[in-house]
Order: structure tokens, then sequence, then C-alpha cells
């Protein structure tokens, strides 16, 4: 089996699409339906809609209070839920891994907690221009409240960090902000350089990890990060459970994020204590269903394996990318790395004068799903000029069949809009 350029499909032709019941259901019109838009929330395979409603149907009871057997059994799923998570990522021990609701609150819980007790006027936060909202805006915010300095790593026209003025960005930085991966362009930032270098100049260095966790294999203590966040609906686990590693020494020394019940040791009138690592930062009933259906998604990632999924999403990617190539001719623009090793399976894209929100309605005629927007990254689009952007985003289950199906949609856009 070849593909239309000739090249062999194997071995990354093999297909998980049927692990996930949604891909086999046609869409309202009939048409196969081509789910290209896991950078922003991935499909779910059986095995974790049914850890979900196994759990509600075997083991739901409050967890941590009870001494009841099913009580136990609902902690104990829970605990060995984020025990996954921590072999998943390499955290050191499963202390080191918080449960949030995505990685926004992952990310506010540093800026709220960390940052408002560690910034002061004077000193900085240094980020870069590609980032998600999720990952800027709460810096805005520490920057006013605590008056330190706001920075950018710029971004050249690919999306590509600019580097050679990080040691003087750095200077006075107690916090570098970084995604892993741009959900807008794919750009993956070069860790291996940065991180190094603030923790040289002596800043703790937060990684969104949202686009890069579900997509290759993530080792906190290799890459030496500080702080990573990450959500679990795009690492095909439920919507509401996401993740904050933090490193023991540094969550230790913060103060509790929100409060309440079972982020407690002992409660008086007056006074109260807090809870060891990592309920201290857990109030309230936790979300236990998904977190458990979470460790269940992080299994299945496993038993797919990280190195396959890297690897099937690499070859898609370029594939997709020369299948696009003889639509530039007709108006195609296709932002991003232009080496395939800088960027990851995302392609934002711009057809001729269409604008992005109609192409992304004459996809979806076509059962081609990707989304058309600004992606949740504003100031960027500003700076590249773009006032949206269509995206199409891969995962595991897409197969080649999917760009195909892409690219017939992008002709009928193109019979559409009578684009030459
Ligand atoms: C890079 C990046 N950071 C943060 C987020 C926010 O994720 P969530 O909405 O799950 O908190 C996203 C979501 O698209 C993202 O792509």
């Amino acid at each position: 089996m070849a593909t239309t350029l000739g090249r062999p499909l194997a071995p990354h032709a093999r297909s998980y699409a049927a692990d996930f019941p949604i891909l086999g259901f046609p869409t309202s019109r009939g048409k196969r339906l081509a789910y290209l838009d896991s950078a922003a929330s991935s499909q779910k395979p059986r095995a974790v809609i049914d850890a979900l409603v196994h759990y509600y149907e075997h083991d739901n009871a409050n967890i941590h209070r009870g001494v009841y057997e099913l009580a136990e059994r609902a902690t104990e799923a829970f605990e060995f839920a984020r025990e996954k998570v921590a072999r998943f990522v390499n955290a050191g021990e499963p202390a080191e891994i918080i449960w949030t609701r995505n990685t926004t609150e992952a990310i506010n819980l540093v800026s709220f907690t960390w940052g408002l007790q560690n910034l002061k006027a004077g000193d900085a936060i240094l980020t870069t221009q590609l980032e998600h909202h999720s990952n800027l805006v709460p810096w805005q915010l520490l920057a006013a409240k605590t008056g330190a300095e706001l920075r950018f790593i710029e971004v050249d026209d690919e999306g590509l960090h600019e580097l050679d003025d990080l040691d003087a960005k750095l200077k006075g930085v107690k916090l570098v902000a970084l995604s892993h991966v741009s959900n807008t362009l794919g750009t993956i930032a070069p860790l291996d350089v940065i991180i190094p270098k603030a923790h040289a100049a002596g800043a703790v260095v937060l990684v969104d990890g949202a686009q890069s966790v579900p997509h290759f294999k993530i080792d906190v203590q290799a890459l030496d990060v500080d702080f990573f966040a990450a959500s679990g609906h795009k690492m095909c686990g439920p919507t509401g459970i996401g993740f904050l590693y933090g490193k023991r020494a540094l969550l230790e020394a913060m103060p509790p994020f929100m409060t309440g019940g079972d982020m407690i040791r002992e409660v008086g009138y007056e006074h109260t204590t807090f809870n060891e690592l990592p309920w201290k930062f857990e109030a309230g009933t936790s979300n236990i269903a998904d977190a458990i259906a979470l460790g269940a998604a992080v299994d299945y990632l496993e038993s797919v394996g990280m190195d396959w999924i890297a690897a099937h999403e690499r070859a898609l990617t370029g594939y997709a990318l020369e299948r696009l190539q003889p639509f530039v001719k007709r108006g195609l623009a296709i932002y991003g790395p232009r080496e395939l090793a800088h960027r990851s399976g995302v392609i934002s894209f711009n057809f001729a004068d269409i604008h992005a929100h109609d192409l992304a309605s004459i996809l979806d005629t076509e059962g081609v799903c990707v989304r058309a927007g600004h992606h949740c990254t504003m100031p960027l689009m500003e700076k590249m000029g773009w006032p949206a952007t269509a995206r199409a985003s891969f995962y595991l289950y897409n197969t080649n069949e999917d760009v195909d199906q892409l690219c017939d949609a992008l002709d009928k856009a193109a019979t559409v809009f009578r684009l030459a």
C-alpha cells in the first residue's frame, strides 16, 4: 500500500482509530469524521470511557475520609491514578503531582502561591510571544500585583524562539514560564537551552505542557523543570482533570492555594495547620472519577507507546505538509516552523482570502473538524498580522486518510470560493 505521493504507509499506517468509539460514527451529513482538532481536546478511547462507568458503577464514594471498604477502594483508585501520572512524567514521587482541573488552574496555582510569595518590584518574569492566554494572563496579573516586570522571548516569522539575547533578558528574572509546544504554530521550545540558562540565572522554570505531554515522552526530572502543567482532556482523558508537577522543595515552601476541606491537618476556631503534600493543594472533594479515568488514559497511552505516538504524528505531519504543497500555488499559506524537527502535529493555515471561520465551516460540511480563530493566542496573531487561522492538529488516531479528506475538502472550498 502506498500514499498518493508514492511513499509507503507502513509502519505508521497502523490505526488506533477503532479504539475511539466516536470516530466510528459518521457526521449528520453522512460524512466520515476526520477529527483534526486534538490540540483543543482529544477524543477518548473506550478504555477511558469504561473506567469512568466502572468507577460510578462499582467504586463511587468520597475519598480519604471513609473507613468502609467502598471509600477505601475509591481512595486507593484515586491515589493509584496519581502514581500512574507521576510515573508517566517521571516525577520523583507521587506527592509531587497535584490534581487540578486543567492546565489553566495549575498555572494559576503557581501564580497565586509561589508567585505572590516570591516576586516583588524589581524582579522580572520571562515568558514568550507564543503563549496561550492561560500562560500569559496569570503572569500579567502577577506582575501588576507585585510590581514585577513582564518580559518576552521573541519569536521569528516561523514562530521559532529568538535566543541570541537570552542571557541579557534573564537578568533579574525570578520566573521563566513557557509552553513546551505552541498550540497555534506547533513550535517545540528549545527547553534544553532555556532551562539550564534560566537556572544559572537563578530563575524557577514553569513549563506549560498542555501540548507536549499528550504527544511525546516527558521526563520532568531529565528536563529539570520546576513546575509542569497539563490537562487530562488533551491526552485521551476526561475534561475537568489536569495536574501540576512541582519539585517537592518548592511545593513544600508554598502556601496553600484554595482552602477548606481535605487540605487541612487541624482546624481550631482561630488557626489551621495544613495537610502534607500533595493534599495541601487539593481543597474540597476532588474530581475523583476523572482522576481515575485519567489514570486509565495514561495506561492507554503507555500501551500504544509514546515513542510510537511521536513517530506517527511526525510522519503524519510530514505527509500533510507534502499533500498541502500543491495548494500553496492556489493561495494556501502554511504557518509555523519549516523544519519538521522543530514542530509538532499542529498545522495553522489560511487559504487565499477565505476567512478562517468560513473555511472551517466548509471543511465541516465534508466531515473535517478543524479549529479557526486566534487559538487563545491573540498577541501572537496580532504580531504575525493574522486576523485568524485555521488549524489542523493530529493525534495517535489520525491517519493519512484524514489528511486526504482535509485536502479534498480544501478542493471543495477552492471551488466554492472560485479560486484558481
Ligand atoms: C499551550 C496551552 N496551554 C494552556 C492551555 C489551556 O488548557 P486548559 O483549557 O485545558 O486549561 C491550552 C489549551 O488549548 C494550550 O494549548
